[in-house]
């Protein structure tokens, strides 16, 4: 496909439009019999899978890691369709994210469905780990359009965080990348950078000392694709195009003003994997009852990031009245923003698919950033810093029992106006976090 490759102005105008009009928006309908498959999967043969988690070797801990992270666990059949779900969120369940792991003198897709590693080629040899996030763009295109390009970048954040939870929780020592050479990380993986394309590399060391025998084949696997036509956005290449510049960091939003209320002190939340399988944000919905101060006191500690302004509209929080927040992650405070008796009613006609009953829950998040656009790429990163704070408010809402629904799909320009938030900064994601009507649980025949 031809497109050109955005200039400031024309990304600028793309991204306002994924803020403005967060819903699916496909130019034809959606054709559900040719949908992907929500895995991405390689014809390898058997010597080329890897499916040993041994707890001494790299290769092991890794394939432990990402198993735990973004490794199907449940298989949900309801109304006739059979839906593949995991451990962290994601927009629609579409899980657009894909994980390489560069180890051990090759490179290697970890293959969600199987739990396997797959050698792919080689790759140089290094004394660490490399897991590459891309985001495979068909996976979620096919159903939202151009607005996938948003949800893809705050999917791949929000695996981001959860990796960089578990691995820090496992004792291996992490560090993040969002610049780094695309062509050469796309020809490593043998992605070609438009149906897919690298957003973030993140170096592991793991505390082990076996280091794995590479097994590099003769030549790549072919990689197999359920759907028979494959359509690419116009918008979202061009994007991608720009997005191979490194820009300028969008800034911080400003400092909030105003009174400061100190939050009840909570201890960093451990990671327990039996809470964060529990995790669910569909299936039943809030209760209605209140929600503990300390959860409200964790969950915004949880999703704080220096380069975010953490937001939180009261419903129903035992001793803080109703109304509209800001967060000060330095103080641990709250800074009351507006009172408003009923914030939900605001929230709830706010949704753009009123799915939940947002009166139901404790509270609600929202992560706002700044709006000054400086270029594809810083833009890119803005959104993977928003999932990974998404993650961090889900995981902290369900390691104190919590239930949390994020969501991308609501009218960010009116909540901005009932924080008050100054020209330039605005909400970039919510969510909602309260008490569960019921288990957990998924509805349907689980696997
Ligand atoms: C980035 C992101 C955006 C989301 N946006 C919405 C949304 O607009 N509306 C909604 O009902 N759910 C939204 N969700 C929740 C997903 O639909 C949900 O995570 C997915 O169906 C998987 O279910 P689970 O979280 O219970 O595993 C979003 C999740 C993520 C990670």
């Amino acid at each position: 496909m031809t497109a050109p490759v955005f200039d400031l102005t024309a990304a600028r105008e793309f991204v306002r439009g994924l803020r403005a009009r967060p819903q699916p928006g496909t130019a034809a309908p959606v054709d559900w019999a040719d949908a992907p498959w929500p895995v991405k999967v390689y014809r390898a043969a058997p010597e080329l899978r890897f499916a040993d988690r041994s707890e001494h070797s790299d290769r092991g801990w890794v394939l432990r890691l990402l198993t735990e992270v973004v490794g199907v666990s449940r298989l949900v059949t309801a109304a006739g369709r059979t839906m593949a779900r995991r451990p962290v969120a994601s927009g629609g369940a579409l899980y657009p994210t894909e994980v390489y792991a560069v180890l051990g003198g090759a490179a290697h897709h970890f293959d969600a469905a199987r739990h396997e590693l797959v050698a792919l080629g080689p790759a140089p040899a290094d004394d660490g780990v490399r897991l590459v996030l891309t985001h495979r763009f068909w996976k979620n295109l096919y159903k939202y359009g151009d607005f996938a390009y948003r949800l893809g970048a705050v999917d791949v954040g929000v695996v981001l965080g959860r990796l960089r939870t578990v691995a820090t929780a496992w004792s291996g020592a992490v560090e993040v990348s969002f610049d780094f050479d695309d062509a050469a990380v796309h020809t490593l993986l043998g992605v070609d950078g438009e149906d897919e394309a690298a957003y973030a590399v993140v170096r592991v060391v793991p505390p082990v000392d076996r280091r794995a025998v590479p097994a590099v084949p003769a030549c790549a696997p072919q990689v197999r694709e359920r759907s028979a036509v494959v359509n690419r956005s116009a918008g979202v290449l061009a994007m991608q195009r720009a997005a191979l510049a490194v820009a300028p960091a969008i800034p911080p939003p400003a400092a909030l003003v105003g009174e400061r209320i100190a939050l009840p002190p909570v201890a960093p939340v451990q990671y327990r994997a039996e809470a964060a399988h529990r995790r669910r944000s569909s299936g039943p919905s809030f209760s209605g009852a209140a929600v503990a101060e300390e959860t409200l006191a964790a969950v915004l500690a949880g999703c704080a990031d220096p380069h975010l302004r953490v937001l939180c509209a009261v419903h129903r929080v035992t001793g803080r009245p109703p109304g509209w927040y800001g967060y000060d992650a330095d103080r641990h405070a709250l800074v009351p923003l507006r009172a408003e008796p009923e914030p939900a009613r605001v929230l709830q006609s706010a949704l753009y698919r009123p799915s939940m009953d947002v009166a139901a829950a404790g509270f609600t998040v929202h992560l706002a950033g700044g709006l000054e656009f400086t270029g594809a790429r810083a833009w890119r990163i803005q959104q993977m810093r928003v999932g990974t704070a998404v993650d961090g408010a889900t995981l902290t809402a369900a390691a104190r029992g919590a239930s949390a629904h994020p969501f991308l799909g609501f009218d960010a320009s009116a909540v901005d106006g009932h924080y008050g938030l100054p020209a330039g900064t605005g909400t970039l994601a919510q969510v909602c976090v309260g008490v569960a009507a019921g288990a957990p649980v998924l509805t349907g025949r689980v696997w």
